[in-house]
């Protein structure tokens, strides 16, 4: 949530901030700025609205200078406005600062400093760090800003400039990502590695409670007594150097990703199918086999899209491991004091690894001593590093804000971890060997509903104007449901529920009339006439009827206005699927609304504020 970027080197600084905050521009974007230096000066220009604005106004007024950082902002504190948008300055113009996270006890600091006559130019919560280290400012930026940090509470990821210390970039971290990293033109920092990719090869991810003094010359890290501590230099994660973060032929990221699934499930599969033991492998759960035998309860935990995986998750591990599982949101989970005992192990599941809450969930279970795993796409993000093992996606860099391969390569990679968790208990060889043939299938079947496309355009044309819509699955398809429904509010602003079918008589069936169309998931299977009966319940009242699926399709177009059809598949692989359609459905009419698809309104990517 909010990017950060920040050069010093030999090269004109703006224009590799504002390349840095096109490519953060997914974590936030209302709001933008810089502050770059030349000699004793610092240039400061920000505004409100979308990257595009900040950068005609550079065109206009331009930022010279070597040395900069700059900020893309999701509002927390204070609305989206030029005078919230970040660097903000103390009252002189001494000190510019960028800040992800959230000052917990900015309003007391505020007080305090307006008692002191210092005058406030936003409502944001960062500004008191401006005046803070200006404050304790005399000639050494490394130490005012230490000082000024142990005032605070709360977290950040942060960096200043001063422009009595030209070329001079101070970091630091508690609880808000911020990588380093050298390149042969400077050094450079950010908030996420996507926004390095090309510049630097290598990065060191700051602890928290590290400082990071860059100049071009010389970088050091520092704890929180100053002293300099050891530089872990990683190398950049490979799917960011090979252009992937680019939309290539398409218009929009959510639309080229959703077309990635097949090559990104290909790859969430790649070397961990043994056909051998029929099982599937994993480098990095850091668990033995005899160690995961005694597992006897797993808590899935996660926030939005992932949270909605854990919950197929759940379906997948009872069904193929016969193991119990329970799913939480993160942001419950982590003020929650379950009962844990040596053999519950908590999962984290996260695309980005940096979500604040999932985050929190998971320093809270391994600061009690519970085990913990973590399914993560971004390598080497918190959650990745802080987890005591897991599973990456490897689905490659999701930038829509809508999550659409990340959700599939979830679903995926927690069947794999079913089907492994399975045949160490009881599912048998050939259990195990037709599980494996059925994912090696998967990625055509998904290929093959992609093909609905145009059916789905038609659809969304006929559906736009819809104000209200209602998602209705069963077992495997109900978290389909809710991913639907939220694939839909997230990106067209349509209200959208996603029910039980079966539940939805005990209330939400009031809100169906002639406009609130509802879309069934309907598999082929155990609950086949079971949905079709529910779908016979919202016809009888009016309201119109899409279906989705992979049953038969002259008696689902008997009751349904609109059938799309999705290729058969094993049950525990029907979200994969059937969540096709639905992303499409979502992209379609959003489009047809004039919707921003990739930067829908209030939403940020990443949400690395609690
Ligand atoms: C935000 C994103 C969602 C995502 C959720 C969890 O709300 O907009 O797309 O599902 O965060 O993010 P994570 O990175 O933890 O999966």
């Amino acid at each position: 949530m909010c990017g950060i970027i920040g050069f010093t080197g030999r090269r004109e600084a703006a224009p590799i901030l504002l390349e840095g905050l096109r490519r953060l521009e997914y974590r936030g974007y209302d709001s933008s700025g810089i502050a770059t230096g030349t000699g004793r000066q610092l240039h400061i220009r920000k505004k409100a609205g979308r990257l595009q604005a900040l950068q005609r106004l550079i065109a206009e007024y331009p930022a010279a200078g070597c040395y900069g950082i700059g900020h893309t902002r999701w509002a927390t504190h204070g609305g989206a406005t030029d005078r919230n948008a970040h660097p903000h300055t103390d009252q002189t113009g001494l000190i510019a600062v960028v800040h992800n996270g959230v000052i917990e006890n900015y309003l007391a600091l505020r007080q305090q400093l307006q008692s002191q006559g210092v005058i406030f130019r936003s409502e944001t919560d960062t500004e008191v760090l401006a005046h803070l280290i200006a404050h304790y400012y005399h000639g050494d930026l490394v130490s005012a800003v230490r000082q000024a940090l142990q005032l605070v509470r709360g977290t950040y990821g942060l960096a200043v400039v001063s422009r009595q210390e030209p070329g001079l970039i101070v970091a630091a971290r508690w609880g808000s990502p911020l990588v380093v990293g050298q390149g042969t033109e400077g050094r450079y920092l950010a908030s996420d590695t996507n926004a390095l990719s090309g510049w630097v090869e290598k990065v060191h991810y700051l602890e928290d409670g590290q400082i990071c003094v860059l100049t071009e010359q010389e970088w050091d890290v520092l704890d929180q007594r100053l002293a300099s501590v050891p530089f872990v230099l990683q190398e950049l994660p490979s799917d960011l150097n090979d252009g992937q973060a680019d939309k290539g032929e398409y218009p929009h990221f959510m639309l080229k990703e959703i077309y990635e699934q097949p090559e990104a499930l290909t790859n969430a599969m790649r070397g961990r199918l043994h056909e051998a033991d029929a099982t599937a492998h994993f480098g990095g759960l850091n668990l033995t086999a005899a160690q995961l035998r005694q597992v006897e309860r797993i808590i899935i935990t996660g926030c939005g899209t992932s949270y909605y995986a854990g919950l197929v998750g759940e379906y997948l591990i009872e069904d193929l491991a016969r193991l119990p599982v329970e799913v939480e949101y993160a942001s419950e989970l982590r003020y929650r004091h379950p009962p844990i005992d040596p053999q519950t192990i908590l999962l984290a599941i996260t695309q980005s690894g940096e979500t604040a809450d999932t985050l929190a969930a998971l320093r809270e279970a391994n600061r009690r001593g519970q085990t913990t795993l973590a399914i993560c796409n971004v390598v080497g993000s918190s959650i990745a590093r802080e987890a005591h093992g897991g599973v990456y996606l490897h689905a490659g860099p999701e930038i829509g804000v809508a999550s659409t391969k990340a959700f599939t390569a979830q679903c995926l990679v927690l069947t794999l971890l079913a089907l492994y968790l399975g045949r160490l208990r009881h599912l048998s060889v050939s259990q195990g060997q037709r599980i494996l043939r059925e994912l090696q299938a998967l990625p055509e079947a998904v290929r093959q509903a992609l093909q609905c496309h145009d059916s789905v355009k038609t659809l969304a044309e006929k559906y736009s104007h819809a104000t209200n819509m209602l998602y209705l699955g069963r077992q495997y398809l109900y978290p389909v449901a809710l991913e639907g429904a939220l694939k839909l509010k997230e990106i067209s602003y349509i209200h959208a529920e996603g029910y039980p079918a079966a539940e939805m008589k005990h209330g939400p069936i009031a809100l169906v009339d002639e406009q609130t169309p509802s879309v069934f998931l309907v598999p082929s299977g155990p609950v086949f006439d079971k949905v079709l009966a529910n779908m016979q319940e919202i016809k009888a009242r009016g309201g119109p009827i899409i279906a989705i699926t992979s049953g038969n399709e002259a008696e689902v177009a008997a009751i349904a206005d609109d059938v799309i059809a999705v290729p058969a598949v094993a049950e525990y692989l029907q979200p994969i699927v059937t969540v096709i359609p639905l992303q499409l459905l979502a992209y379609e009419m959003a489009l047809l609304r004039g919707c921003d698809v990739d930067r829908p309104r209030n939403l940020a990517k990443s949400v690395t504020v609690e």
